[in-house]
């Protein structure tokens, strides 16, 4: 989603004379788009902006420094304090009004800022896309999230759950077909909580939306994340057995597979109801694949409870998943409680780890000798080579197929690795134009 939010943020600014730039050195505005989920976040801004800081010394040039995303957000105004060169903060759902604090930083103000949540009024402002995003495309339909697992930060930082409208998402998936984009992949913190209006003012669902988008033509591929477990409704599991469109790969956190653990973390799911899911998702689509999000070493986390996750790892056999140690997040409820150590954390996480990446293995070996259908993306890392992905997310690399950059081709795979596979194209085979 902060990809996403970036690239916003640059379409925003364009009538304003920026243009993008990968190059620090020749930015006139410096924007960090910061994350919190995780880790010493916070830290490591600060000590970026101490480093922009230095080459803005150095190179004795202009240089507005904003930071904007969930940082912005938890820290507020002490960034200031702390770092006073910078010039403008906002928050994940206040950087549509970067124009207006770029004007009130020109009448002469050193510091401005906006913190406010005002989700619905930035997708009213903020322009249509403005250039391809290439053979895949994200697009925003959902934003914060109501749920408040004790671990996270997110209802904090991004704010109440909000669904954007029916037809403005429509229109903005049409400009994306439009712009050469074959794959959609629907965004939110809580996507499959969707309850979007259209426009007769009637709730529609998540399974009824991609229902919508999966009619224009242009549009090949449809994905969706982060799904929460609660809210994997009946109809959006029907979803994935009748829409073609809709790939058969699923992104589903689960976080633990102790039920005292998915309690105590106020996840409001549990290991029968995930299980039941995912039997049911396969049963709705032949080869449905699964990744998933894990925590190890939340507080009050036993021995027996990490040998529950690494049960149901085994029981769901995962094409990928990710898995973290529990880092205490400053505010929320679960980081004033007693904590695991850090080195039983870290043994946790190795041994999940080793499970997870064998899984990821056996998963990408069973592709040997398939056909698969392959979205090309873009140059890969060795001459003539180009990486694209499968419907099952995987990267495939295949020579030689430079004009199929941004169509969908098969190939047959002849050889496969822990992160990615190498394909043969299969002439004539390109599958949609
Ligand atoms: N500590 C560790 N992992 C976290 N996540 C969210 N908050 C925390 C935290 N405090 C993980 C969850 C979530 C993913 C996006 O990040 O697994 O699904
Ligand atoms: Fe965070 Fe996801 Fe839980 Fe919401 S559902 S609080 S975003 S982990």
């Amino acid at each position: 989603m902060n990809a996403y939010d970036s690239m916003k943020i640059g379409d925003l600014l364009k009538p304003f004379g920026y243009a993008t730039t990968e190059v620090i050195e020749d930015a006139d505005m410096v924007i960090l788009n910061t994350c919190h989920i995780r880790e010493k976040a916070t830290e490591k801004v600060y000590s970026r902006l101490g480093r922009i800081r230095d080459l803005k010394q150095k190179l004795g040039k202009e240089m507005i420094i904003v930071v904007a995303g969930c940082v912005g957000q938890a820290e507020g105004e002490e960034i200031f304090k702390r770092a006073p060169w910078v010039s403008i903060v906002v928050g994940p759902q206040s950087y549509h009004n970067l124009p207006e604090l770029l004007a009130k930083l020109a009448r002469n103000n050193k510091h401005v800022w906006d913190l406010n949540f005002a989700e619905d009024k930035k997708f009213d402002a903020l322009p249509e896309s403005l250039k391809s995003q290439g053979a895949s495309a994200f697009l925003s339909i959902q934003e914060g999230c109501d749920k408040f697992c004790k671990f996270c930060c997110v209802p904090y930082t991004r704010g109440a759950e909000f669904s954007r409208p029916v037809e403005q998402i429509y229109r903005e998936a049409l400009i994306i077909a439009s712009q050469g984009s074959k794959e959609i992949t629907l965004l939110g913190q809580n996507v499959n909580a969707y309850h979007g209006l259209d426009h007769e003012g009637t709730q529609i669902s998540l399974a009824n939306l991609v229902k919508y988008i999966a009619k224009i033509n242009e549009v090949k591929r449809i994905r969706y994340t982060t799904s929460h477990p609660h809210d994997m409704t009946d109809d959006l599991i029907e979803a994935h057995g009748s829409i073609e469109k809709l790939m058969p790969f699923l992104h589903l956190p689960v976080q633990s597979g102790s039920d005292k653990i998915l309690k105590a973390m106020n996840r409001k799911h549990n290991i029968e109801t995930y299980f039941s899911i995912i039997d049911r998702l396969r049963d709705a689509r032949k080869g449905m694949a699964f990744s998933s999000d894990f925590i190890v070493g939340y507080p009050g986390e036993t021995e027996q409870d990490f040998l529950y996750t690494m049960e149901l790892v085994k029981r769901v056999n995962f094409a990928q998943a990710y898995s973290f140690k529990y880092s205490p997040r400053p505010g929320t409820p679960a980081s004033t409680m007693a904590q695991v150590p850090e080195d039983v954390k870290s043994d946790r996480l190795q041994r999940l780890q080793d499970l997870i990446n064998q899984q990821q293995q056996a998963f990408n070996n069973a592709s040997l000798g398939q056909t698969f259908d392959v979205l090309m993306e873009k140059s890969g890392k060795y001459e003539n080579q180009f990486s694209g992905k499968s419907e099952y997310m995987q990267t495939v690399n295949i020579q030689d197929a430079s004009e199929y950059i941004g169509q969908i081709v098969k190939a047959k795979i002849i050889k496969s690795s822990a992160n990615s596979l190498q394909g043969e194209l299969i002439k004539n085979s390109q599958v949609a134009a």
